[in-house]
């Protein structure tokens, strides 16, 4: 049943809950080396009304940029410890709808992501991009709790 997912997407945003989620999901590739894991991280562009627009704005976006890279490397390094063939990806635009995009055209047949993200609103279950995934992505979602 494990091996029926041959490539694992994990949304990560590097809440809590997604570290969570890629551990869980470290664990299913285990179960079998064929199992390509894919971590994909979204950066959100900023909006330019709350930056204002020239010099602020760049260097903002620049700053994020190098953020979500630092991230990529380390979390890169920590699936690199696994037989499996893996990679850590950021790519720009709306969380949901590019991942479910990229799910998509990479033909991943599960992703794995946690109930909640960095906003972490407790009273609600599910944030806006795990509710949208669930509901768009052309194959099985894990919802880490
Ligand atoms: N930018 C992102 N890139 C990749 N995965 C993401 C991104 N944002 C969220 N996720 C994934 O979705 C899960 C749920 O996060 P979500 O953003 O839906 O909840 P939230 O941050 O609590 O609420 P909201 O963002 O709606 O205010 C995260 O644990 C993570 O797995
Ligand atoms: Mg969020």
């Amino acid at each position: 049943m494990l091996t029926d997912y041959s490539r694992i997407v994990v949304a990560y945003d590097h809440s809590e809950l997604s570290k969570k989620a890629l551990k869980i999901a470290m664990n299913l590739a285990k179960q079998d080396k064929q199992i390509e894991l894919i971590v994909l991280m979204v950066l959100q562009p900023a909006r330019p009304m709350v930056y204002s627009y020239g010099y602020a704005f760049d260097s903002y976006q620049e700053s994020q940029r190098e953020e979500a890279n630092a991230v990529r490397t380390e979390v890169e390094h920590e699936i690199k410890s696994l037989p499996n063939k893996t990679k850590a990806v950021v790519i720009e635009g709306g969380p949901g709808n590019m991942i479910v995009q990229y799910v998509k055209q990479n033909d991943a047949d599960l992703v794995v992501m946690g109930s909640r993200g960095l906003s972490g609103l407790k009273e609600l279950f599910l944030g806006s991009v795990s509710h949208y995934v669930v509901q768009k992505a052309h194959c099985p979602v894990f919802i880490v709790k």
